[in-house]
């Protein structure tokens, strides 16, 4: 990834910052971002290998310390137990990235109530845990903190057939408006980052499993170009800089006014039938398989 380095050296020495979901495509984009400018890093996920593996990038890459928690967000106590370690061992967090998310695209009538609740227990209510977590810390502390959560341009537009990720993204960032006006008087503030399209591999075999459609997202972008890591980290790292106490509350988007020029994705999937369908499930649930065996548990 592009860490230009527009800021300050140094700009994050001494801050302590989750990542969560940060072993992979735009959490470790920001994570890479932060450690550049001398953060001690905290990346959480649920496969052991993929968190090992990018903790020790960082530390060859920054020389910055990076600790590695396993667990899945969707369990409460998964969420505190880490917070407690981070706490205990390393010391208080300065902020926390709600990064870590879950997606796949499908006809709403298709959804299994699992399906609904494997995206929306993720997005939904895993932010929430990890937020609060962070947050009754800080409050009881007497300190403060930032928090800055990945939402996605759908919560402006909707999005058809990620119904799920569009509902539970739009909780995230009412949340964010709502806790930067409670918290905001105990130096808490929260922020959020609405992304456009910015490949990755999690993203891409989930939500364009048959064709990546790189080509013409960049076409009709009005910049001509897709995200890059670079772009995400960087508007992180100047969003979560202490110096910025004064933004609070706010969504950014981040798309190259692809939104506004195009409005909500996927609706080119009107027009597939039933066999698409099948083909993209298949697609789908065999990555999902995949990465399912790097966490060597059901
Ligand atoms: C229909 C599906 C399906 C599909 C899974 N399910 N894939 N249903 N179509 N393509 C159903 C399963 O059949 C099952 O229901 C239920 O979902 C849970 O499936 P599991 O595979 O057991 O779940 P799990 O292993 O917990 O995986 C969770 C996951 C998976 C959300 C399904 O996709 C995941 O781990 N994702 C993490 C990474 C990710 O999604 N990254 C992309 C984020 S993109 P039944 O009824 O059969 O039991 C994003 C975009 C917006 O968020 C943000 C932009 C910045």
């Amino acid at each position: 990834m592009d860490t230009d380095n527009i800021f300050k050296d140094g700009l994050f020495a001494g801050q302590r910052v989750l990542v969560t979901g940060g072993g992979t495509g735009l959490g470790f984009a920001m994570a890479e971002q932060l450690a550049a400018l001398g953060a001690e890093l905290h990346l959480c996920g649920r496969r052991a290998s993929v968190l090992d593996e990018a903790a020790q990038r960082l530390r060859t890459r920054f020389g910055v310390t990076v600790g590695t928690h396993v667990l899945d967000i969707r369990s409460p106590q998964a969420v505190d137990d880490m917070m407690e370690t981070i706490w205990t061992r390393h010391g208080p967090l300065d902020s926390l990235v709600n990064n870590a998310a879950g997606n796949f695209i499908s006809r709403t009538e298709d959804l299994s109530p699992n399906g609904f609740h494997a995206i929306s227990d993720i997005v939904f209510r895993g932010t929430f845990y990890a937020t609060q977590a962070a947050g009754k810390r800080w409050i009881a502390a007497g300190r403060g903190g930032s928090v800055l959560s990945i939402v996605v341009t759908w919560v402006a537009t909707g999005a058809p057939f990620v119904v799920p990720s569009a509902m539970s993204k739009a909780g995230i960032d009412v949340m964010t408006k709502s806790l930067a006006v409670e918290w905001g008087p105990k130096g808490i503030r929260l922020n959020a980052i609405a992304p456009g399209v910015i490949p990755t591999a999690g993203a891409s075999g989930r939500l364009r499993p048959v064709d990546s459609q790189e080509n013409a997202m960049a076409t009709q972008n009005p910049t001509r170009r897709l995200g890059e890591g670079g772009d995400i980290g960087r508007l992180a790292a100047f969003l979560l800089a202490p110096q910025n106490s004064w933004i609070n509350g706010q969504t950014i988007t981040l798309d190259g006014a692809d939104a506004l020029a195009n409005g909500a994705y996927f609706t080119q999937y009107q027009e597939w039938g039933d066999a698409d369908w099948q083909a993209a499930r298949e697609k789908i649930q065999a990555l999902n398989a995949s990465d399912k065996a790097q966490r060597g548990a059901a």
